[in-house]
């Protein structure tokens, strides 16, 4: 019997690799090219299955190109990369890799809100440049975590490991904002309340962004709720590039209408708003939430057992549209 043929489009774990050649022809994109739509689409003649990353679209256009492709298997959560509505009409399956990094990205969304509200980088790049010659009892006075309000814009699986970690592990009071309000028992586990989006703005001492990225969520963060917000307060981004109107935060910033952002994702990455690179109340990641050695190998995993569960099996483990399996 002939196996099918699978395209990864990135660089990946050579042991994932591994994996899928027991059961496909892979071709594979070791030396991490970048390939344009154009390039993608030749390249997914003859292939039943895609293995993807949040950055390659999966779209209309290249489905028509693409008559053979099965599944597309994101190597993340989130899969705004993906026509999902499109995929489903061309009957192409869509899997993401959801649960496996819901704990690291959390800690990195922690780690992400300490070190802007605690300025570690600015502090380390002024130590650095050697500008640190004496002690100062002001000197990069931050804003304080313990103890103080924690607002959390998308309650889902990481905001609520991001609530926990605040309410359990920091004294903070956590109130959250969603599309819909979680049951009783899931707030009891977080502590968590629920606000409008307004009032958790206004009160927050710490605003932390978890949201999907879709034409509603788009800017959920712009010069208006950033005119909201307290002049102390921090804003963290771990959920997509534009859920915050990156230029109206370099502003807010600049003209420190807010005391600091930390920012994991971007407008248009891996470009980075110039403006701010420039402002010093920012601490910049490059879209790294999830990577640990250990979580980014079990979403690599994750998304190669999608492929194999679906085309060897019939059954994938998590499909985002399962009725084109109907
Ligand atoms: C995800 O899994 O969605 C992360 O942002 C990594 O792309």
């Amino acid at each position: 019997m002939t196996r099918p043929s699978i395209l990864v489009t990135r660089a990946v774990f050579p042991d994932v690799l591994d994996h899928l050649r027991q059961h496909f022809e892979v071709e594979a994109n070791q030396a991490d090219d970048a390939w344009s739509a154009d390039e993608l689409a030749q390249r997914l003649q003859g292939k039943a299955g895609a293995f993807t990353s949040g950055a390659d679209p999966i779209t209309a256009a290249l489905l028509a190109r693409c008559p053979g492709l099965k599944i597309c298997a994101n190597m993340a959560v989130g899969y705004n990369n993906f026509d999902v509505p499109a995929m489903t009409a061309a009957g192409v399956l869509a899997t993401n890799a959801p649960d496996v990094l819901t704990e690291t990205t959390a800690d990195f969304g922690f780690a992400l809100l300490m070190a802007t509200a605690r300025r570690v980088t600015e502090s380390e790049h002024y130590l650095r440049a050697g500008k640190w010659t004496r002690w100062a009892y002001d000197m990069f006075s931050g804003c304080e975590v313990h103890g103080s309000t924690l607002g959390i814009i998308g309650m889902g699986r990481i905001g609520q490991g991001i609530a926990k970690r605040g309410a359990l592990g920091f004294g903070m009071k956590v109130i959250y904002h969603n599309r819909s309000r979680l049951d009783d028992a899931t707030e009891g586990q977080c502590r968590a309340t629920y606000v409008g989006k307004e009032a958790l703005l206004r009160t927050a001492d710490h605003v932390v962004l978890v949201v999907p990225y879709s034409k509603e969520s788009h800017h959920t963060i712009g010069a208006a709720e950033l005119a909201l917000m307290k002049p102390t307060a921090t804003l963290v981004n771990i959920a997509r590039g534009g859920i915050v109107d990156d230029a109206a935060l370099a502003v807010a910033l600049r003209d420190k209408r807010i005391a600091g952002a930390g920012l994991d994702v971007f407008e248009g990455e891996p470009k980075v708003h110039p403006d701010l690179l420039t402002v010093p109340n920012v601490v910049l990641t490059p879209h790294i939430a999830s990577a640990t050695v250990g979580t980014r190998r079990a979403m690599a995993m994750l998304a190669a057992d999608n492929l194999i569960g679906y085309l060897v099996h019939g059954k994938p483990l998590t499909p985002l549209n399962p009725e084109v399996m109907a």
